[in-house]
């Protein structure tokens, strides 16, 4: 069978001579979402992890605040449904909130007695609490709870024959034929290899680097969801991003992020005059949810012309700092006194809510595709993540496909297909200036604040770049990374213009309030298909 791929296409090269290497299961990410996944694979399942630069530079392993789940006598996973429903502001999936945070206490038991190590007091845990959470549930490692967890994880991994890590390792396209999936190719430290395997995850983190202000890792480029909508599958409620309110503001890039435990310990926000903004602005004050306190800054800099707010922290006294070893030192390196000076912060890309979109074992809508992590949308989010359930939900999710992997009685897949690929040879995209000139067009445009003029700006930015990058196309990590940001930045865009009304983490100043009439549902996107919307259950469906 010979295909062409239709779209993105590259000439005059054909995968037909590449190397071929042969897994049973086959993970895109080497985050908490890709590692979980292969820690409860089976050893008879032959595993590739890909990541495309090195193991550090994923979101897990710079994850501060921890991981939420109700361990203590006082919680119950009711509670924490709860809390989940009400920071997802209409959009939970409730059957997948329900397996969040019932299956995620014991996961995490299980983890405690494999060996990580979590901050207790007298023996007892020692949780904290963040934004939107009614009690405290944060399990943490310091202020480096993803480093502990992915430490873990790459050591039992690594301890296993059945397991092959390959770093610099870019998956550029996905092949699928009859809505199933075949094989990957992958640009290998550069050399296009092909991957063939009955499953693969996708467990690529989010896409904060397609704003100018991020958090985020160099690798949050969106692949995932690109990746998926390029192979056909439905895509999910991208208009949510979520803008954390406390990032340190310089120019570094990504920003550094001071974790909302800062504020669970008393830390408060103030603006240039030393009000405290969060004030009468709602019951949990500092500790509203995050889209309610960016919303509040927000509003600030447009009425009283504020750049940035103020995290006053020099109330604590020293044993406090001892949560926060990291934040503390990169604080100190910076010059500042957290005894005597407010921390300067305003608000950066921090999660992607919406994703590749999933059932409840984290199947996409073509067969033989999973997805989990932030790179899916699994309906736990709705409109807005509660925080510290990102780890969780790879977790939980992880393990999840991996049960169901493992007792999938399927296809053994069929290596005997060829496609032609098609490559330009002359190529005059700069890659990195078009990247740039994206990440200021999206925050300005399509960033905390949104209305339907600068959305369309974006988007007229985003078609003109795709066209020039279809036409020059090349065999690259480079030319497919600057392709799935500008495909991602066109779902995040399209998705944005399409729900007129405020929710969550989405807000447009031209549609202020929230339209439960027209707009509780999910925004769901198929390449073959365009926009629509879905009710709750119908979106959230697998293969
Ligand atoms: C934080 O530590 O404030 C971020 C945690 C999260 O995004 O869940």
């Amino acid at each position: 069978m010979i295909k062409i791929l239709q779209e993105y296409i590259l000439k005059h090269f054909s995968i037909l001579n590449v190397q071929r290497e042969n897994f049973d299961v086959l993970i895109i990410g080497a985050g908490i979402a890709g590692l979980s996944t292969a820690f409860y694979l089976p050893d008879s399942l032959k595993v590739a992890i890909c990541y495309k630069s090195s193991f550090e530079d994923s979101s897990t392993w710079i994850a501060q605040g921890g991981i939420a789940a109700s361990l203590s006598p006082l919680d119950s996973p009711d509670v924490h449904f709860e809390d989940t429903i009400a920071a997802g502001d209409g959009l939970c999936y409730e059957d997948a909130v329900r397996v969040l945070v019932e299956e995620g206490p014991e996961r995490l038991k299980e983890f405690m007695k494999l060996g990580v190590s979590f901050d207790t007091v007298d023996d007892y845990l020692d949780l904290s609490i963040e934004g939107g959470h009614t009690l405290p549930r944060i399990l943490h490692a310091g202020d480096r709870t993803g480093r502990e967890i992915a430490r873990f994880l790459k050591s039992n991994l690594r301890g296993r024959k059945n397991i092959f890590f390959f770093e610099n390792c870019f998956v550029g396209e996905l092949i699928v034929d009859d809505d199933e999936f075949k094989a990957a190719l992958v640009l290998l430290k550069n050399k296009p290899v092909l991957f063939i395997a009955r499953a693969i995850v996708i467990a690529t983190g989010g896409a904060g680097q397609l704003f100018s202000q991020t958090t985020n890792p160099l690798s949050a480029t969106g692949d995932g969801p690109a990746l998926a909508f390029r192979a056909g599958a439905r895509i999910c409620n991208m208009e949510f991003y979520q803008f954390h309110p406390t990032v340190l503001m310089d120019n570094t890039s990504p920003r550094l992020l001071l974790t909302e435990a800062l504020r669970g310990y008393g830390a408060r926000l103030r603006d240039s005059k030393g009000n405290l903004i969060m004030e009468g602005v709602h019951p949990l004050r500092d500790l509203a949810p995050r889209h309610v306190i960016v919303k509040r800054m927000a509003q600030l800099m447009k009425e009283e012309g504020e750049k940035c707010f103020f995290l006053d922290t020099r109330h604590f006294k020293e044993d406090m700092w001892k949560n926060f070893p990291f934040i503390k030192s990169e604080l100190k390196k910076r010059g500042y006194n957290t005894e005597t000076d407010l921390i300067p912060v305003s608000p950066a890309s921090h999660f992607m809510v919406g994703g590749i979109n999933t059932d409840l074992f984290g199947k996409t809508s073509i067969r033989g595709i999973f997805a989990c992590g932030e790179t899916a949308a699994t309906g736990v989010h709705g409109a807005n993540r509660l925080a510290s359930n990102s780890l969780l939900e790879g977790l939980v999710y992880g393990k999840r496909i991996a049960d169901f992997i493992t007792s999938e009685e399927r296809f053994v897949s069929d290596a005997r297909f060829e496609y032609r690929l098609e490559v330009k040879s002359s190529v005059t995209v700069d890659f990195y200036n078009l990247r740039k000139q994206l990440k200021e067009v999206m925050w300005q445009n399509a960033g905390f604040v949104r209305n339907g003029e600068d959305l369309q700006r974006a988007l007229e930015f985003l078609n003109e770049g795709l066209t020039r990058l279809q036409n020059n196309a090349q065999l690259s990590r480079e030319y497919y990374e600057c392709l799935n940001m500008f495909i991602c930045g066109k779902l995040i865009t399209e998705s944005a213009i399409f729900r007129k009304e405020s929710r969550g983490a989405h807000f447009r100043e031209d549609y202020p309030l929230k339209d439960d009439i027209n707009y509780k549902k999910n925004t769901c996107t198929e390449k073959s298909r365009g926009l629509f919307l879905c009710d709750l259950k119908e979106a959230f469906y697998g293969w």
